[in-house]
Order: structure tokens, then sequence, then C-alpha cells
């Protein structure tokens, strides 16, 4: 059977392509959506792809992959600088979890700098535009084999 990767989207991810794309770029979630999808696809592997602006969703999404998931990949988007509740949920859960931001967090605003759920992180991607997402289930096929 499959193995199969949560890929969770925090707050104005759904904006992706319109949202200052001189940071985030001009590829929309849904074409994050398709590249992750086919990379999945080829690597033998599930994808189940969400985006929510509410913190709660992340936190119930989190809960259910500890139950239906191989691994996690969340961007937690401002999240990531605020939630405790997000840490909480992944440090509940054994799976691997690679978290992912769109533009190198540490060049930007000095709140961007500290994220609650990289403490939880196996691995992080940051920087690399939406490519990072890739890169990450990539990563995670590699991580799930081992
Ligand atoms: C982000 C970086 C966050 O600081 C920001 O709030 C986002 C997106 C990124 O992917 O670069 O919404 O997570």
């Amino acid at each position: 059977m499959s193995k199969v990767i949560y890929i969770l989207n925090g707050p104005n991810l759904n904006l992706l392509g319109k949202r200052e794309p001189e940071i985030y770029g001009y590829q929309t979630l849904d074409d994050v959506r398709a590249q992750c999808e086919e990379l999945a696809g080829e690597l033998g592997l599930k994808t189940v792809f969400r985006q929510s602006n509410a913190e709660h969703d992340l936190v119930d999404w989190v809960q259910e992959a500890r139950e239906a998931a191989d691994g996690i990949i969340i961007n937690p988007a401002a999240y990531s600088h605020t939630s405790v509740a997000i840490l909480d949920a992944l440090s509940a859960c054994t799976l691997p979890v690679i978290e992912v931001h769109v533009s190198n967090i540490h060049q930007r605003e000095s709140f961007r700098h500290h994220s609650y759920v990289s403490a939880r992180a196996d691995a992080i991607i940051v920087g690399c535009g939406v490519e990072g997402y890739q890169l990450a289930v990539r990563h995670m096929a590699t991580r799930l084999s081992d």
C-alpha cells in the first residue's frame, strides 16, 4: 500500500501567485498541489493537500494525520511565528515532519525569524520558492524509505 503524506498550508497561502509575488512568486497553490501530486506519484506516494486560514483546522488536520498518514509537510505560514497549538499537535505525533517556507524567513522582518514549529520539525526548507515543496516531497520519500 502507498505511503501517505499530508501537505498542510496555513493562512493566506490560498493567495499564492497573487500575494506579494516579489516575495512568493507567481505560481498558485493549485500549481503547487499539482506539482506535489505528480512528483509524489512518481515516488510511489499519495498526498493529501490542504489549506486553511484557521489555526484550529491545522491542529485538527495534524491530529488526523497522526492516524492516517506516514509523514507531514507543513507550511504553517504566519502561524509558524505564533502557534504553540500547532507545535503541540505536531509534538503529539511521531511522524516525520518537514517544515517549508517559500521565502527565506531569516532574511525578512525579525518577527519571522522564530518558528515554533521548527522545534519539532525534522527538516526545514526555507527560501527555495515553491520548489521547496517538491524538495520536501523528495526528502520525505527518502526518509520513508529508510
Ligand atoms: C511563509 C513565511 C511566513 O512568515 C508568512 O507569514 C507566510 C508565508 C513562507 O512560506 O515564506 O505567510 O510561511
